[in-house]
């Protein structure tokens, strides 16, 4: 059974200005552990949110369906999956999460309040929380700890610990490493690759393509609202379909202390105002004429590609 399965989700946020049309028909499935990339404001962290439920105001999905375990969740009351799905089966490591920390608090205290929640007993939480900060790396004494005697590497580890407290089977992470210097974010990517081995699916969201070919099987890369390309990491990198994947692979720099060396012209388009046809098409060294209209999604090998230089036309 495939794990996750989003079809044509559609998420925006219904503001004064306008409809912002954050994630605008995304569609992939995956059973593996997946990469989300893309540049900033592409909708990733919107995606990751629909399929928590937790999206706020003035966000809201929209149409399209989210089938998680053979569970079709959008369909779920709050209730149902509130108790059976969110923390439970599919947990989220929020974006700046580190930061938003509650400094008054100690980390065991942060974290019963989401046992208590959940109705676990003393004993139960216990347990759950030496066994979630032993998963991280971290030893119980951090428990005991306020969030301002931890390094930025600890604190990330206890919310990737919070967010795992209840044994979920998919954890989205989304930056989980954005605001840590180089070494201690490959002790977190070896932390992630270490849960991954043990068999969490994770979905790892983040602007930098060189932390996903690490961990990831799948990956999916977003523009514009839109999922531009999906398939096997090994297939996405050795051989980028989509000229915006290119543009982000060649971004890469490749050796140690080798600049960034390739810029993506342009800026990316005004979700407010959404043009037709294919969204990179300002941006595209390939542009064709026929790329006024919507470019099709394409079959290539395990995934596909949403570009008119693909399809038969
Ligand atoms: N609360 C909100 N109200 C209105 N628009 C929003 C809101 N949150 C996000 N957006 C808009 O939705 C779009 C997608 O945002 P999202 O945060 O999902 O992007 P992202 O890919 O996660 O970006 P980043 O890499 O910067 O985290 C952006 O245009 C953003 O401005
Ligand atoms: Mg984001």
């Amino acid at each position: 059974m495939t794990r996750l399965e989003v079809s044509d989700l559609k998420a925006y946020y219904f503001t004064s200005r306008g409809v912002v049309k954050a994630v605008d028909g995304v569609t992939f499935r995956a059973s593996e552990s997946i990469g989300i990339a893309g540049e900033s404001g592409s909708g990733k962290s919107t995606l990751g949110l629909s399929i928590m439920r937790m999206l706020q105001p003035p966000g809201r999905v929209v149409s399209g369906s989210i089938v998680l375990d053979g569970m079709d969740i959008l369909a779920m009351s709050e209730h149902e999956f509130n108790t059976r799905v969110r923390w439970k089966r599919v947990s989220m490591v929020f974006q700046a999460a580190m930061n938003a920390l509650d400094p008054v608090y100690r980390v065991e205290e942060q974290m019963e309040e989401l046992l208590r929640y959940h109705a676990y007993g003393a004993g139960d939480a216990r347990e759950l929380m030496s066994s979630a900060v032993r998963q991280v790396g971290l030893d119980e004494g951090v428990l005991r700890r306020y969030p301002h005697e931890l390094s930025g590497g600890m604190k990330q580890r206890v919310v990737i610990a919070m967010a795992l407290l209840l044994r979920p089977s998919l954890l989205i992470a989304d930056e989980p490493t954005t605001a840590l210097d180089v070494l201690v974010q490959a002790q977190i990517i070896n932390m992630l690759k270490g849960l991954k081995d043990a068999g969490l699916m994770l979905m790892l969201i983040t602007h930098d393509l060189s932390i996903i070919a690490e961990i990831a099987d799948r990956i999916g890369i977003m523009y514009a609202g839109q999922m531009v390309e999906f398939g096997s990491t090994d297939q996405v990198y050795r051989e980028p379909k989509h000229p915006y994947t290119q543009a982000l692979l060649a971004s890469i720099p490749r050796m140690k202390g080798e600049k960034r060396l390739t810029y993506i012209k342009g800026s990316p388009i005004d979700l407010l105002n959404i043009p037709r046809g294919c969204r990179f098409y300002a941006r595209c060294p390939y542009a064709m004429d026929v790329c006024r209209d919507d470019p099709p999604a394409v079959d290539v090998g395990d995934g596909y590609v949403r570009c008119w230089l693909y399809a038969k036309h």
